[in-house]
């Protein structure tokens, strides 16, 4: 009996463990800070869910795939840091942070475009927005596999 107990909290572990494999236990990367940066937004609208400035930074995994926009290989991790502005008069500066949305590359997810989306408050949590938000605005960037930001010197940059 006693064996049975152990093989189906066995079990259940299993399980458990294959779930994170599949869904992916998404976090706010520790080094976040060592990404490269690749561009930044200023939405000054306080009424807009993404009000503040970001800046946008993408791990080493993914930074060539973002340079020549093709599809992202697997464990690429773009986070999003999110600060709320200071300062008048057309000179705004980052204050305080706000949030982090984050998307990590994971082909198995198919339903969300093959990427895990999540965002974090300043300490880490997650704030357990739905995925389906985020990808109502990224849908449009479908042909760059939902990256919607474009390296900063394309403008300049020889072909
Ligand atoms: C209202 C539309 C909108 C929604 C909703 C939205 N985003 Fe974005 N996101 C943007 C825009 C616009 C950019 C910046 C594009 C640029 O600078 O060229 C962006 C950029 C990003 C980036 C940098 C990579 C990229 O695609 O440029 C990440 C990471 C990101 N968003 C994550 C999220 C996550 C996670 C959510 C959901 C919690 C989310 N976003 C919801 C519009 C949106």
């Amino acid at each position: 009996m006693k064996r049975i107990a152990l093989l189906a909290v066995a079990l259940v572990m299993i399980g458990t463990a294959a779930m994170a494999g599949k869904h992916g236990e998404l976090t706010l990367p520790d080094d976040w800070r060592k990404y490269e940066h690749i561009g930044s937004l200023v939405i000054t609208d306080q009424t807009h869910d993404l009000y503040g400035i970001h800046h946008f930074y993408i791990n080493d995994k993914g930074l060539k795939a973002f340079k020549k926009g093709e599809v992202y290989p697997d464990g690429t991790i773009i986070v999003d840091s999110v600060y709320k502005i200071e300062g008048s008069g057309g000179i705004l500066n980052e204050g305080e942070i706000a949030f982090f949305p984050v998307m990590k590359k994971n082909s198995k997810m198919t339903e969300t475009g093959g990427w895990e989306w999540g965002a974090f408050d300043p300490e880490g949590n997650s704030l357990g927005l739905d995925p389906q938000g985020c990808m109502a605005c990224h849908e449009a960037a479908k042909d760059r596999d939902y990256v919607l930001s474009q390296p900063l010197f394309r403008h300049t940059q020889k072909k």
